[in-house]
């Protein structure tokens, strides 16, 4: 039985549903529109609009999955050509005749870079292009161990019903530990727990306009207090 599922969200976008989780890869209400206001809008340009001075963004990912996140974020315009090195953690990587079969409203040239990274080899730093490179971690995060930090986090888990153990205190600690000062985390997650959790590992938290169908989403933000 094949426990992945392609489905069509609210905006034309595909996204995959797990079927022994009931659960799916994004938003029903669009897949396509929650990455862009999620975490491109409230996660990197939030980021390089604040600090267009920093020479280098490092994006931690938590759930690479379909590789949608990053994919908007090699495409997001970069004016001030800042580098990003973007590390993607995924212990379940997606088959590509799954993958070759996700829409995402992408012209020709954006699905042949969507198949590049999705070819790439795991485990290794890969330059895309002079101001993007990636590295695909084939592990899950409990197994990550990093000596870079990072200033942006894109928290893209399945949902903390579904995966209460990626959700927790000690996760939130080791990537509050990760970030730079001033890095933030994004996540399209609301829940009052959840936000109570970041709050009481150190994250300033606000609670941000959500995505269609979404009444809020959550941007932590690291602040070291004086
Ligand atoms: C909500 S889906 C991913 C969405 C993904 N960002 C995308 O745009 O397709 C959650 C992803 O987290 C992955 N995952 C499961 N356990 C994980 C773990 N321990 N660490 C990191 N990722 C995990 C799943 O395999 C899945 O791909």
């Amino acid at each position: 039985m094949n426990n992945l599922q392609l489905k069509t969200t609210a905006d034309g976008s595909s996204t995959i549903y797990h079927k022994e989780l009931d659960e799916h890869y994004h938003s029903i209400h669009g897949a396509l529109q929650e990455s862009v206001h999620v975490f491109i809008k409230s996660g990197l340009n939030y980021f390089q609009n604040k600090y267009p001075f920093n020479k280098t963004i490092n994006i931690l990912e938590i759930g690479w999955g379909t590789g949608l996140n990053c994919i908007l974020s090699i495409l997001c315009k970069n004016p001030l050509n800042q580098i990003i090195e973007y590390s993607g953690i995924e212990p379940y990587p997606v088959n590509l005749d799954i993958i070759e079969n996700l829409n995402f409203n992408f012209n020709e040239e954006e699905i042949k870079l969507f198949y590049k990274i999705h070819q790439l080899k795991w485990d290794e730093k890969h330059f895309i292009n002079s101001c993007f490179q990636l590295t695909k971690h084939s592990k899950g995060f409990n197994n990550f161990k990093s000596s870079k930090t990072y200033d942006i986090v894109y928290f893209d888990a399945f949902a903390p019903k579904k995966q209460p153990s990626i959700w927790t205190s000690d996760v939130f600690t080791k990537l509050y530990e990760y970030l730079n000062t001033n890095g933030i985390l994004v996540t399209y997650c609301a829940k009052g727990q959840v936000r109570r959790d970041l709050e009481s590992v150190g994250f300033y938290v606000e609670r941000l306009k959500g995505p269609p169908g979404k009444r809020e989403m959550l941007r932590g933000i690291k602040i070291i207090k004086k």
